[in-house]
């Protein structure tokens, strides 16, 4: 996910007359070539997220897994998008129950009942594709679980509702009033984002929204739709590393991430295995 404030890809006005420098952002429309490469950088990032489920065990440290995640992503003829992005130091982000995102892998070791969300961006032929799971580390306690599936729902619901003509405001609307239903709340701060020629591109994609505001779809869009739902209050704060995203209030977070792609009538998902 991208924070609010990060600065998105832009590209120069086409100068007509004399010379215009002022950069306007501007969304990409991908091709069916460049989706086709998204697709299959994007099937690489599921890939590398199932692998690693299978790794997924108490006691092992997260960066042994990031490890693990890096050599499988470069073996596939990848790169680890996040490795040296704005500084950051590793092939994935592993974040651990109050942990939002952008846990930064470490020495911890992964315990029994904990709620493990790992997040992969692949680069593949200079395409990237971006996605994240919740995964469920043995005998989760009950809100954990009924956090995560009801993030994983919420995604699915705003996938559904993705196609030509409609906005953001209706994806936004998907996810918030499913969670918020079950009494969970939709994270603010971070947004799903444009993707696949660039790892951040144009437009934000909020988590929450009013149905029928917002950017209205079209064809050929390629962005993110990445939950972060908390159990609690949906503030977080950044600590000391400048990436770790933490709930303020200590209780559990989950998040499920999907690349999708809008089409002529409807929406595909370019992240699967
Ligand atoms: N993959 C994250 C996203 O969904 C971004 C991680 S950026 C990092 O957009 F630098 F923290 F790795
Ligand atoms: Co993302
Ligand atoms: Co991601």
């Amino acid at each position: 996910m991208t924070a609010l404030q990060f600065s998105e890809a832009t590209s120069r006005r086409p100068s007509v007359g004399r010379a215009c420098k002022v950069p306007i952002p501007v969304i990409h429309l991908k091709t069916v070539q460049q989706i086709d490469k998204i697709r299959k950088s994007g099937r690489l990032a599921s890939q590398t997220l199932d692998f690693i489920g299978e790794h997924l065990v108490p006691g092992v440290v997260t960066k042994g897994l990031d490890k693990l995640i890096h050599d499988f992503i470069v073996g596939h003829g990848g790169v680890p998008a996040t490795l040296g992005y704005k500084g950051y130091p590793a092939s994935s982000c592993i974040s651990i129950n109050e942990v939002v995102v952008h846990g930064i892998p470490d020495g911890r070791r992964v315990k029994d009942g904990d709620l493990v969300k790992i997040d992969v961006t692949t680069i593949l032929d200079g395409y990237f594709g971006d996605n994240a799971r919740t995964y469920l580390v043995g005998q989760v306690p009950e809100e954990g679980v009924r956090l995560a599936t009801a993030t994983r729902e919420a995604l699915n619901l705003a996938i559904a509702v993705v196609r030509p003509g409609a906005r953001l405001g209706d994806v936004g609307w998907a996810i918030q009033s499913h969670v918020e239903s079950r009494g969970f709340s939709v994270v603010r701060q971070f947004v799903g984002h444009g993707v696949g020629l660039a790892f951040h591109e144009k437009p934000s994609v909020p988590h929450h929204g009013r149905q029928g505001s917002g950017l209205k779809l079209k064809s050929g869009m390629v962005f993110t739709i990445e939950p972060m739902i908390n159990a609690g209050v949906y503030e977080i704060k950044i600590l000391n590393d400048g990436w770790t995203a933490v709930t303020v209030d200590g209780k559990l977070s989950a998040q499920f991430e999907h690349t999708v792609a809008v089409t002529a009538d409807g929406a595909e998902v370019l992240t699967l295995s």
